[in-house]
Parts: structure tokens; C-alpha cells; sequence
């Protein structure tokens, strides 16, 4: 299956591309990036492909079935919805969108395609929340009451003034960047619950006066003091659904000395703590005893996993729990902790 790799940076090289090479079914016939030595970095680390500049270009060639989104956030609509009605099947990085609206177009124009559009979030690959999912399912916490949520790093501002940090390309800061694993790990193992209102408040406060922002290391660094800084850095809220309620505590920096970055999944039988991206624990009770455990099972690598997972769809037709049908709900979360924000009430969803 002949794919294209649209955006050759950081998570191409990190995730996409090394995936596809290791995938059989699978060859890279274009690596694309506005920026022309970065695909001629690609083609040539990577023994294959040709570098393009203009994605419309990797478009027009009918051999390609399927391509990765890697870009920005600004641009995912725009080169996915161009994809889809060119006939390509899409795998976009997360955040699908920058906005609910973007998302919904993306969405619109799947339906209208009838061709592949799936979102990396690749947790739904990750064998750990596969596990708790099963967990869950099977009823051995019992009733999922609520679920807290903490992706809160001491210092971890991406690319002060750069992408990350300007809401015109990124959409937002820390909820829409880090946020979105998080939401979709809980939507995902509770089965996609029925969401009702949400409630949150955001705070540009760490980063806002960069020159005085300390760290001791930035990735998608370097600062750029003459750039842009206009998104969340901080983030709490509180959503309810018709399953667990969820309390969402996020920051890309806050003054708390060590990071805290899990998922609680409270159970009247029993709770699991999620070590995001590791393992995880199991709390309850046994014969009048408090009892803890920890599974012990083999973990692959998760997008290895969510790009097999795509490749065979593609060949299969068959539906991904990663189908934007799916994801299209935190989106619409995340819109609503902003628009609950910028408006100081509650937001209720239809
Ligand atoms: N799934 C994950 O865990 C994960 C991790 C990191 C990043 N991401 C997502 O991946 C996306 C890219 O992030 P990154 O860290 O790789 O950024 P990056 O800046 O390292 O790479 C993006 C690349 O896209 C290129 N680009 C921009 N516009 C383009 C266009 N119109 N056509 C072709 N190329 C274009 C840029 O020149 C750049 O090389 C973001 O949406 C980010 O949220 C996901």
C-alpha cells in the first residue's frame, strides 16, 4: 500500500514513519513538508520516497491510498478534508481540529467521502488502557462513579512563542495539546459515555511573561521571545456524563515541584491509577483487607500498534475506535471547557 507522510517533523520521525517502515503491507511514496529539507532529510535517512513540497502534489497521484497528517494543528482540517475529497484514507494527528467547528467539517466531509478518517489518538492503541478497558467492561471496579484526571508537568512549555503556544495555529495550549490524550483514555474505557454539561476555567499564567518563564528544558524549544504566547499553560473543569463524572486538572507548567500525570478511575468495587504512557495499579478490597496490585503484561509500542491497526483498515474497511465518529466528542469537550471559560457558566451539550 503506497502511503505519503504530509508534515516531516518531530512526530513523523518519532512515530509515523518508522511505523510504516516497519509495517509490511506498507511503502512510503512521498515525504512532504513545507519546509524542503526536512522531506530530503526524510528521503534520505529513510532509503525511500520522494520529497514534495506542496501536498497537493502527493493528491494527484493515484497510486497513494492512504496518507498521515503530521502538520501543525492549523492545517489538519485543510489537508485532511483536501485528502478525503481527493480519495485518500486519512490518518490525522490529535487534536483532530483546532476548534469543534473544524472538526465537524472534517467529520462532514468522511460521511461525504465514505473514505478512511481516523485520529491519532493512539492511547486507544496503548495495551495498558486496552487492559483497563477491559477491566472496566468485565465490571470489576463496579460503577465507575468518577474519573480524575491530572496531566500536570512542573515545567513542560513546548516552544515558548512558537506553534505550540500561538492559539491561531495550535487552537489552544495545554487541554487541547495534552488535554485531548487524557479525555479520550476516559471516553474511551467508559465507554464513550453520553456527555451532559461542562464546566471549566483556563489560565495563561506561567509562560505569558516569557523572558521570566524559568525552565531547565524545553522541547520543541527553543523560546522564541519575539513570538507569540496567547494560550492556556493551565486548565481545570468539571464535566459530567451519563457514566463516571470527570474532574480534568491539566497544566504544561504549575509550581508543584514533581509532575503529576495519571488518570484515576474511581469504582465503588475497585479504582485503577493509570501511570499515563506506563503501567498501572489496581486498588480495592479483599476479606476485610485493603489489597493492591499491579498487572504485569507486555507492552508494544503504541504507534506501531495504531499504524498497523490503520494499514489494515484501510485494506479492510473495518471501523477503528480512532474513526473521527468516535472522536469527535472530546473535540466538543474541549470547545466547551474553552467556550465555558471565556464565558464564566456552564455549558450543556444537546
Ligand atoms: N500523538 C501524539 O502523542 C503526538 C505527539 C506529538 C505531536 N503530535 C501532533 O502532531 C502534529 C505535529 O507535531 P510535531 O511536534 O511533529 O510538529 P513539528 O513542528 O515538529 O512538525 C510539523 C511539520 O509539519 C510541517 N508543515 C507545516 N505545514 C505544512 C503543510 N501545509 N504541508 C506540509 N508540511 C507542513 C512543518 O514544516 C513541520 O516540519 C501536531 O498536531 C501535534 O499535536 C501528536
Amino acid at each position: 500500500m503506497k502511503v505519503a507522510v504530509i508534515g516531516c517533523g518531530s512526530i513523523a520521525n518519532a512515530a509515523h514513519i518508522p511505523s510504516y517502515m516497519n509495517n509490511p503491507e506498507a511503502e512510503i511514496k512521498y515525504f512532504c513538508d513545507i519546509i524542503p529539507e526536512r522531506a530530503d532529510a526524510a528521503v534520505e535517512k529513510y532509503g525511500c520516497g520522494t520529497a514534495v513540497v506542496d501536498y497537493h502534489d502527493v493528491l494527484k497521484d493515484p497510486e497513494v491510498e492512504a496518507v498521515s497528517v503530521c502538520t501543525p494543528n492549523n492545517v489538519h482540517a485543510q489537508i485532511a478534508i483536501d485528502a478525503l475529497r481527493a480519495g485518500k484514507n486519512v490518518l490525522c494527528e490529535k487534536p483532530a481540529a483546532r476548534t469543534y467547528a473544524e472538526a465537524l467539517e472534517m467529520q462532514k466531509v468522511q460521511h461525504e467521502t465514505g473514505k478512511i478518517l481516523n485520529i491519532g489518538v493512539v492511547n486507544r492503541f496503548n495495551d495498558s488502557v486496552n487492559l483497563i478497558k477491559k477491566y472496566i467492561d468485565s465490571g470489576k471496579l463496579g460503577d465507575v462513579f468518577h474519573v480524575y484526571v491530572s496531566f500536570r508537568a512542573h515545567r513542560s512549555i513546548p516552544g515558548l512563542g512558537g506553534a505550540f503556544t500561538t492559539k491561531a495555529i495550535a487552537g489552544g495550549g495545554a487541554l487541547i495539546d495534552w488535554g485531548v490524550h487524557y479525555l479520550d483514555i476516559v471516553m474511551y474505557c467508559c465507554g464513550d459515555p453520553k456527555v451532559r454539561t461542562v464546566t471549566g476555567e483556563v489560565f495563561s499564567k506561567l509562560g505569558v511573561d516569557m523572558k521570566n518563564y524559568a525552565y531547565t528544558d524545553m522541547w520543541a524549544g527553543p523560546p522564541k521571545y519575539d513570538g507569540v504566547y496567547d494560550v492556556d499553560d493551565s486548565v481545570t473543569g468539571l464535566i459530567r456524563t451519563d457514566g463516571p463524572t470527570i474532574t480534568v486538572h491539566g497544566a504544561w507548567a504549575q509550581n508543584i515541584g514533581e509532575s503529576e500525570q495519571y488518570i484515576d478511575f474511581m469504582g465503588d468495587k475497585a479504582g485503577i491509577r493509570l501511570a499515563y504512557g506506563k503501567d498501572f495499579t489496581v486498588y480495592t478490597a479483599e476479606n476485610g483487607a485493603l489489597v493492591e496490585y499491579k498487572p504485569v503484561f507486555k507492552m508494544r509500542n503504541h504507534f506501531q500498534n495504531e499504524i498497523d491497526a490503520f494499514v489494515d483498515c484501510v485494506k479492510t474497511g473495518k471501523k477503528l475506535p480512532s474513526h473521527i465518529d468516535t472522536v469527535i466528542i472530546t473535540a466538543e469537550m474541549m470547545q466547551a471547557i474553552y467556550d465555558s471559560a471565556e464565558q464564566h457558566r456552564e455549558i450543556a451539550l444537546n
